[in-house]
């Protein structure tokens, strides 16, 4: 056993049916955890059904809208039940909806700041209570948020994105104060993904032509490219692995923090 061994440890994967959601899954169940998939699309229960499995791992599919806070209460109950506990909550749901400044549609705004900081402030609140000593899960446990890349720089077409992203940073610190304040023995971070081919990934790059910032959606790429010291796009299991490491105990005393998984596009 290693220490990113997740055998008995039981996770939620908030926007787990499919991208980056359905890869964190996969890679946590890997490595030996129970893992409850999270998501507005039913499709979800197939993605569940289809992770990896060994010994005495069990998997399952639960509806939640993370802006609903009921859902909420029934998912972290639905997961307690099903898979035995909590010990790991990845709020990865999120939403994109490119714009130029000009032009952003004050819909778009009040739902990108439902889904990514209403969603995933939920997502702490519930999901803290739960882990807590005393709460329904009560051993503890570790958070990962999913911010992005967009919160460490400037990239045109993605501004209200970005500032949700940069406030899901904020609120992962200040979980972690809080956590660790109340002794709630609670390991809060989280990751700034760089762009990857998702359908979210492929669908901003082709807005970026759409809006007139680049000739073609290659030409935008080729830009992320050209601004990431690998030398290429993120791949969803370059995600994965980073959320597996911050979850297991290889990362005990990593609280707090946000880890970059760009490439060096943000530094
Ligand atoms: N793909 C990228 O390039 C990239 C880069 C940086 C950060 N991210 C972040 O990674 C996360 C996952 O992105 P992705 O590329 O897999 O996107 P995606 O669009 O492929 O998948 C998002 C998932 O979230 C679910 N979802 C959306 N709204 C929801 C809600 N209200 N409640 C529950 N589930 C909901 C969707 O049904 C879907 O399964 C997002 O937070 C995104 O902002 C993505």
């Amino acid at each position: 056993m290693t220490v990113f061994d997740l055998t008995w440890r039981s996770a939620l994967v908030t926007g787990g049916a499919q991208g980056l959601g359905e890869g964190m899954a996969r890679a946590l169940a890997s490595a030996g955890a129970s893992v409850v998939i999270a998501d507005i699309q039913e499709s979800g229960e197939h993605t569940a059904a289809d992770l990896p499995s060994e010994g005495q791992q069990k998997h399952a599919f639960t509806r939640l809208d993370v802006t609903e806070e009921t859902d909420w209460e029934r998912a972290i109950t639905a997961t307690i039940d099903t898979v035995g506990g909590l010990d790991i909550l990845v709020n990865n749901a999120g939403i994109e909806i490119s714009s130029l400044l000009t032009e952003v549609a004050a819909g778009d705004i009040r739902r990108m700041l439902e889904v990514n900081v209403l969603g995933t402030t939920l997502g702490l609140k519930h999901g803290l209570r739960a882990m807590r000593p005393g709460g329904p899960a009560g051993n503890g446990g570790v958070i990962v948020n999913v911010a992005s890349v967009a919160a460490t720089i400037a990239f045109p077409g993605i501004s209200v994105y970005s500032a949700t992203k940069s406030a899901v940073d904020r609120l992962t610190r200040v979980a972690a104060m809080e956590s660790g304040k109340l002794g709630y023995r609670v390991r809060v971070n989280c990751v700034y993904p760089g762009l990857v081919p998702t359908a979210m990934g492929a669908g901003l790059a082709n807005d970026m032509a759409t809006l007139g910032l680049f000739g073609s959606a290659e030409e935008a790429v080729g830009a992320v490219v050209d601004l990431t010291p690998s030398g290429r796009l993120g791949t969803v299991e370059d995600m994965a692995d980073a959320v597996v490491f911050l979850a297991s105990d290889a990362a005990r005393f990593v609280n707090g923090a946000g880890l970059p998984v760009d490439g060096g596009m943000g530094m």
